[in-house]
């Protein structure tokens, strides 16, 4: 499909995001708590830095551009809730509340971006008053929730051109409008072919033991009108195989200096298979998920979690012997050398991807 083909786009085809919003009065932020989909829509007001911990810790909110724009956004609640009436006390406090909520997952890197681009903005800013203050922080919050939704349309559209009409294309995780603003990253490329009325179908793999493209890459694409079929991650190498796909398009949670990535734990075997049977494997993502600080992917810190989330969460009664061993890493690296390209709101990134993301990101 050809970038003029995109070009042509309806306009004003956005719809507002729906996971993650400031509430009126800036007291608290809004999400759509993604534990619970398939089966419920449930909203919570979050305004607490204790709840919106929580939140990104449980995954209500998950993936990792959402996280950086709900950070940005509770960093806004943390300022207008703050008591402190001296602009240097405030800042302390959100110095603080920042360093507090960066901790509640290691691996996205749009985490830490978020919440030190709040702060540079708001210490940049700190002669101006109180009320002047906290509007400007409020509407930064805003603005990157904005710049998400422009990178991931762009993302789209460089993706999109890249496919041909009739492909059937590979996912693993989410990386779907849930885990961003709109559009999604990895999702995006379908989506917007959606919405041009152009024929791409999906398989998306389950994702254990989350689940998210089970519980959420079926549901968004099902909601969206997308043709896709779910699979358990131990199928994608048959439908490879069998010729059933055409590219694989996964989205990420940092990606070194040296192009390798980290994404959810299994996308690296979905790598190594697309290679193998010689499929495109394409990694797409918003510049602030590229870390330009961290040299290759043995720096990158994979977040370990719960060994219930493989023993029991999810099944009716434990699937596992009571007591076992476990290891749950969520996050894999996939090796620069397996990625066709790296796709971005600048454009299609392709090897050698040290010398090209210094060229773009540096
Ligand atoms: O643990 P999660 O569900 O937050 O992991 C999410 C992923 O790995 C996504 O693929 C990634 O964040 C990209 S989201 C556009």
């Amino acid at each position: 499909m050809t970038e003029a083909m995109h070009k042509s786009a309806p306009a004003g085809s956005f719809r507002q995001p729906v996971n993650v919003r400031l509430a009126e009065d800036g007291l608290s932020v809004r999400i759509l708590d993604q534990t619970q989909l398939p089966n419920r829509t449930v909203y919570l007001d979050l305004s607490l830095p204790e709840q919106q911990y929580e939140a990104i810790e449980k995954l209500r909110v998950r993936g990792a551009p959402a996280i950086g724009i709900f950070a940005a956004m509770a960093y806004a609640v943390a300022a207008a809730r703050s008591k402190q009436a001296e602009t240097a006390e405030l800042l302390a406090e959100l110095a603080q509340f920042s360093n507090y909520l960066n901790r509640s997952r290691p691996t996205a890197v749009n985490l830490s971006w978020a919440l030190n681009r709040m702060h540079t903005f708001a210490t940049d800013r700190q002669a101006l008053s109180k009320s002047q203050l906290l509007r400007q922080i409020r509407q930064e919050a805003e603005r990157i929730q904005q710049e998400d939704i422009a990178m991931c349309r762009a993302i789209a559209q460089f993706g999109l051109s890249l496919l041909h009409e009739g492909d059937t294309v590979l996912t693993h995780c989410n990386a779907g409008p849930l885990a961003t603003s709109l559009y999604g990253t990895a999702l995006g490329p379908v989506l917007l072919a959606k919405e041009k009325r152009l024929d791409l179908k999906v398989f998306a793999d389950e994702t254990r033991p989350l689940l998210q493209g089970a519980r959420l890459t079926a549901y968004e694409l099902q909601q969206a009108g997308v043709d896709v079929t779910l699979i358990c991650d131990d199928m994608a190498g048959l439908v490879m195989k069998q010729g059933l796909i055409q590219a694989c398009l996964v989205g990420c949670d940092r990606v070194a200096a040296n192009g390798d990535a980290a994404n959810k734990i299994g996308t690296s075997q979905v790598a190594v298979l697309a290679n193998y049977y010689h499929i495109p494997f394409y990694v797409l993502g918003p510049g602030s998920t590229i870390d330009m600080n961290c040299p290759d992917g043995d720096h990158i810190v994979i977040e370990e979690r719960s060994g219930e989330e493989i023993r029991s969460l999810y099944y009716q009664e434990p699937m596992a012997p009571q007591g076992i061993k476990f290891y749950n890493p969520a996050f894999d690296v996939t090796d620069h050398s397996l990625i066709t390209a790296i796709v971005t709101e600048k454009g299609i990134i392709r090897p050698p991807f040290k010398q090209e993301l210094a060229r773009w990101f540096s």
